[in-house]
């Protein structure tokens, strides 16, 4: 059976596998700050566990609002931003069609994000588009009190108590938040929004496998039951009871970091298929965030391929040497598409007659590994089977375990934050929040 797996021959000519051998007792160690909750942050490790914790009734409580929501919308828009936003959007991306909101029939509805940016073009068109939808809204927000998705929440009830009017507005409104705190906490208690919780020990960018991510999957039609499941394995196979040699989730942390520790200071995630874009970005945001502190940390890059090789693809090929790079390769592909013949071959490329396009996609892989390490460019290979809910489950879980690890090894705590507050509070003092006046007038000077 095909396996999931992380190949690190390829970085053997910056560090030795003495030196990646070396971080063993580390990881040892990290696993056990993770299963006793030891570590730093240890009132944030509520994911470490869930696959193998969380219940057929759970799941299926999900899966009931979600057939409700489809069974009403043409459109279910999500609204969030960073943890409460793009493991859906990953997950979502990389099992759907890549045209899904153009098919003409849609069995599944489509699913639309807001509350991720404040754009206000970006919100407008929405507005106009739902004007034509009928449409459900899933708001998700841990804090309940974050300024993004807040006011395009606001901008949506109102659009669609306008449309269906305030009782079966709140039909249509499910809200995923903390169980108390919060104020959308006290709007869907006052509006009868029915509500998920995102439970207290689990962070924004650890919480793709709680309904924060479920949910919205469930809603665009994949199984969240296979995605569990698939997380589920890695759960185990990644656990502390599993050799260092053996555990993918210890030899990522370990080879990452014995790269960092030569130099190499960002990782470029490369993928060969546009369904993964947001997959990185979804990593973007566990690896920055969790290890990007006290001045530390590998700074976290992607780039799609090969549209990217016809641009980055130079840089990385002869830039400066401080990079290394880890592929997502998926072994197996869904569909089925050959290179036509052409009898004129005036491209000259009939060669390629006959050959799947997955084959020549694989050979550009195979073949830009070995052109970016003859160029300076370690690489890890992480071999996914295929690209379905279940592999997309282990996967995210994985890169959750392998992330703490990395962090822990880096001596910070992988579960806080503390940096995303600076630009908040200079944005509130420039928009005039009560209390933030000094702030305000300290700030327009410097901008003179
Ligand atoms: O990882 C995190 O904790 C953050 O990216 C949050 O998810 C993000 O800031 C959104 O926060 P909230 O869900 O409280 O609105």
């Amino acid at each position: 059976m095909a396996k999931f797996n992380v190949d690190i021959s390829n970085i053997y000519d910056y560090v030795s596998p003495e030196q990646v051998a070396a971080y063993k007792d580390v990881m040892v160690r990290n696993h056990e700050l993770l299963d006793t909750k030891t570590g730093k942050g240890n009132d944030f490790l509520g994911w470490l566990n869930l696959p193998s914790s969380t219940s057929d009734a759970e799941l299926k409580e999900i899966q009931t609002v979600a057939n409700d929501l489809r069974s009403k919308s043409e459109v279910v828009v999500v609204v969030g931003i960073g943890g409460s936003y793009l493991g859906a959007k990953a997950a979502i991306e990389a099992l759907g069609n890549s045209f899904a909101s153009m098919l003409p029939k849609h069995e599944d509805p489509i699913v639309l994000f807001a509350g991720q940016n404040i754009c206000e073009d970006y919100h407008k068109e929405l507005l106009e588009l739902l004007d034509s939808r009928s449409y459900s809204i899933v708001v998700i927000s841990k804090s309940g009190t974050t300024t993004e998705p807040a006011i395009a929440f606001r901008l949506l009830k109102q659009h669609l108590e306008k449309k269906v009017g305030k009782a079966e507005a709140s039909k249509r409104i499910v809200a995923i938040t903390d169980k108390s705190k919060g104020a959308l906490r006290k709007l869907a208690d006052q509006e009868g929004y029915r509500t998920f919780i995102i439970s207290d020990d689990i962070g924004g960018r650890y919480s793709v496998l709680t309904p924060v991510g479920l949910l919205p999957i469930a809603i665009a039609g994949f199984s969240i039951s296979d995605m569990i499941a698939g997380a589920a394995e890695a759960e185990n196979n990644t656990s502390k009871n599993v050799s260092f040699e053996q555990n993918p989730a210890s030899i990522y942390a370990a080879a990452r970091n014995a790269l960092n520790y030569k130099g190499k200071d960002v990782e470029i995630m490369v993928n060969y298929t546009p369904k993964l874009h947001f997959l990185t970005e979804w990593w973007k945001q566990l690896y920055g965030e969790s290890e990007g502190k006290e001045h530390k940390g590998i700074f976290p890059a992607g780039v799609d391929f090969t549209s990217d090789l016809h641009s980055m693809g130079q840089y990385i090929q002869e830039g400066e040497r401080f990079i290394f790079e880890t592929v997502i390769s998926v072994e197996k592909p869904t569909k089925n598409l050959i290179v036509p013949n052409d009898p004129d071959n005036l491209d000259q490329l009939n060669f390629l007659s006959g050959k799947r396009y997955s084959e020549v996609n694989k050979m550009a892989e195979l073949g830009t590994i070995l052109a970016h390490l003859d160029g300076g460019v370690p690489q890890i290979k992480i071999t996914i089977p295929e690209l379905n809910a279940y592999w997309l489950g282990y996967t995210m879980y994985f890169f959750e375990r392998a992330c703490a690890l990395s962090g822990y090894t880096l001596n910070v705590n992988p579960f806080d934050q503390p940096g995303v507050e600076e630009y908040k509070k200079n944005m509130f003092a420039l928009l005039g929040k009560p209390g933030f006046e000094e702030k305000g007038k300290e700030l327009r000077e410097r901008l003179k």
